[in-house]
Parts: C-alpha cells; structure tokens; sequence
C-alpha cells in the first residue's frame, strides 16, 4: 500500500479541478483492505475513488481517500458458447474491454471509451449505445467495511436500475472485483439500434470475425465526435441524468414541442435532459471557467482553471431554466462532494 498525506486530487478527477484530500491510499485487494479496516480506517470519513469520472469536488475532502491499484484479469469458465472473466476493480475499464474485443469476447464493446474503472462500473451501472453494465456483469465481489468480510452479489441482488445500483446507496461496500459473462462468436448478441450507430458502422460491416472491433471502433469515433476527451478538456461525462416522466408530460410538451425526441420506457417517458437544455439556450454557454460543451448540452466542461463550486453554479442555473422552460425536473448524474 503507499499512503500520500495532503494529497491534490487534480489528477483523479476527469473535471480536471484541484481539491486536496488529508490522505490518499492505494491498495491492491482484499488483505490490503483488511489492513485498512484493521487500522479502523473506515471508522472515520472515507470515500472509494476510481478514475474520479463521476466527481464534483466543491471543496476539499477533509477525510481518506482510497484508491485501488488491482488489475488482474482471471478467466474463471469457459465453454463453446461464452466465458465468465473476472477483473479487479482498479483496471480501467476500457483497458479491459480492449482486451476483450481483442480476444474476441463479445458484450462490452458498445460501452468502449467510458471513462471509468472496473470497480465503477456496476456501482453507476454505466451505459452507452443501448448497453449497460447490468448486461454483461453476472456478480460482484466486495468488501464490507463495516466488519471487514467479503460477499458476492448477484446480478439480481445488485439491483441494477438507470445509473443506478444498490452500491450507490450502500457506499460502506467496496467492489474488489467484477465478473463479467462474455460471448463468444457463436453467440455474439450485437446491439447496433442506438441512435446513429448502425448507420456510422463501415460501409462494408458484416457480422463476422471483425464485428466487435468495428462496432468498438465506431463507438469510439461517434464518442470523439460528440464528447470532450478529458485529457485536453475537463468533464465528468454526461453531468445530468435524462428525466424519466409520465407519459402525460410527455403529451403536454408535445403540443409545444412536436419535434422533441423522447423513449418509451416501461414505467414511463425518458426524454433526452441535452435536448432540453440545448433547447433552453444553455449549449456552448460559459459561466467563469465552467460551460456547457458545444457539441453535447449534457455535458459541462472546465474550460481550464475552473472551481467545483463554479460548475455547480452553472449546473444549478441550468436546472431552474430547464424546470421555468418545460416544468420538468433535471438532477445531477454528476456526485458533488461534499454532498
Ligand atoms: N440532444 C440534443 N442536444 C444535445 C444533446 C443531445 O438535441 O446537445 C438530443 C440528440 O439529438 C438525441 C438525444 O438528445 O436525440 C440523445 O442524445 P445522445 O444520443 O447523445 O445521448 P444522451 O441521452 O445525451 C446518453 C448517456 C451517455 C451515453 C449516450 C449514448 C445519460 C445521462 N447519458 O446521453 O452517457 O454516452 O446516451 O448512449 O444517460 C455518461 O453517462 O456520462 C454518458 C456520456
């Protein structure tokens, strides 16, 4: 394990925005976290801390910070027709779905390029061009902090929802691991329906031996189009989540806004919260160093030196113009912290 005291937290949080935490501690597995818990660690203010993909640091975090460092890949069972692969949950996930494109293990390729770690993946339930995590992960391993043991969740008992998980409400578990079920080409289930995906695919694309790098490939550009790459320009991804409403709303806006783009999900509406936000006037906005991306509304971006607390200024302006425009409430996806 390496512990950094005062530690600047700039370089763990894709927004790119300074904050210091009193202790920052890598880790690499379980005996690790037992050490931790020995140590009563987690008795006092902690947090759990990937790629920092899903972070607003308002101030600085006056507690520890912990870090996982473990990247191993294991296959664990393997038949004609799919595989169960564990990785640890400090692996980027992109590493890991690179590989297994690379290998050709069918599932995970529509969600190439998320900023994310492994261990992050089923706690927000990540999702992009139809998929999401709860489509590929079978179980997760983690670490109760409360007593130091650990336990396997089932898919099912992880109760998996829209960038959502039981481990959202439940921070005292801490993924160690990931179990992911994969395909092999025999039963390659490819998802090309979202959006513009089937249409961006090579002209000549067939599904053959060369599907999931074509459809990884294409996930990526069609990312690279339209998100900013947080290496150059800070951004946690989308910032708000889409509101999911009544499909009585969804009637009412219609009368005003015939054009406006909505999906039908079993318990309601979802409509896309960068389309009501563009529509509000909000879209290549700035406010100080914070703005709004020029090429997607959903995401807010650091234009370079930028404060946590002056994106959540804008984000804050932006949910009442959404709520004046079509009555509808926005909420972050984004985790401010301090909460
Ligand atoms: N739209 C606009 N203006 C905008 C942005 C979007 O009109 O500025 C419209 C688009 O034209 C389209 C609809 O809104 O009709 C949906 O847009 P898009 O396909 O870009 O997806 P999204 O709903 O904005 C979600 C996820 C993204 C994920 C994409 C693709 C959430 C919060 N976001 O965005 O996930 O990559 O779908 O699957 O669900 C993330 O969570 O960080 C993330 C990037």
């Amino acid at each position: 394990m390496k512990e950094y005291k005062n530690y600047q937290l700039k370089g763990n949080n894709t927004f790119g925005i300074p904050a210091l935490c009193d202790r920052f501690i890598e880790y690499a597995g379980i005996e690790d976290l037992k050490e931790l818990y020995n140590n009563k660690t987690f008795e006092g203010k902690w947090m759990s801390v990937g790629c920092g993909a899903n972070l607003l640091f308002c101030d600085d975090y006056h507690g520890v910070i912990i870090h996982s460092t473990a990247q191993q890949i294991e296959i664990l069972e393997e038949n004609d027709h799919t595989l169960l692969v564990r990785a640890e949950a400090g692996l980027v996930l992109d590493d890991f779905i690179a590989q297994a494109v690379d290998k050709g293990w069918g599932g995970m390729e529509n969600l190439s390029a998320i900023p994310c770690s492994v261990g992050a993946a089923p706690v927000q339930n990540v999702g992009a061009y139809g998929v999401e995590a709860k489509d590929v992960v079978e179980s997760v391993l983690v670490f109760d902090t409360r007593d130091g043991s650990s336990r396997t969740f089932t898919n099912a008992e992880c109760t998996f929802g829209y960038r959502n998980s039981f481990f959202k409400s439940n921070p005292q578990y801490v993924v160690v691991s990931v179990d992911f079920r994969l395909t092999k080409k025999s039963d390659w289930k490819l998802r090309l329906d979202y959006g513009n995906l089937r249409s961006a695919l090579p002209d000549q694309f067939s599904e053959n031996g060369e599907a999931l790098r074509e459809v990884r490939e294409t996930v990526c550009r069609i990312r690279h189009e339209k998100l900013p790459d947080p290496a150059v320009i800070g951004s946690a991804g989308s910032f708000f989540k889409n509101p999911v409403v009544d499909r009585a709303v969804v009637d009412r806006l219609l009368c005003d806004y015939p054009k406006m783009p909505f999906y039908e999900m079993g318990e309601g509406c979802k409509i896309p919260a960068g389309w009501m936000i563009e529509q509000s006037g909000w879209k290549g906005k700035k406010m100080g160093n914070a703005g709004v991306y020029e090429k997607q509304a959903l995401v807010l971006v650091n234009h370079g030196n930028a404060t946590g607390k002056e994106v959540w200024k804008l984000a804050q302006s932006i949910v009442r113009s959404v709520k004046e425009k079509f009555g509808v409430e926005i909420s972050p996806e984004v985790i401010k912290i301090p909460e």
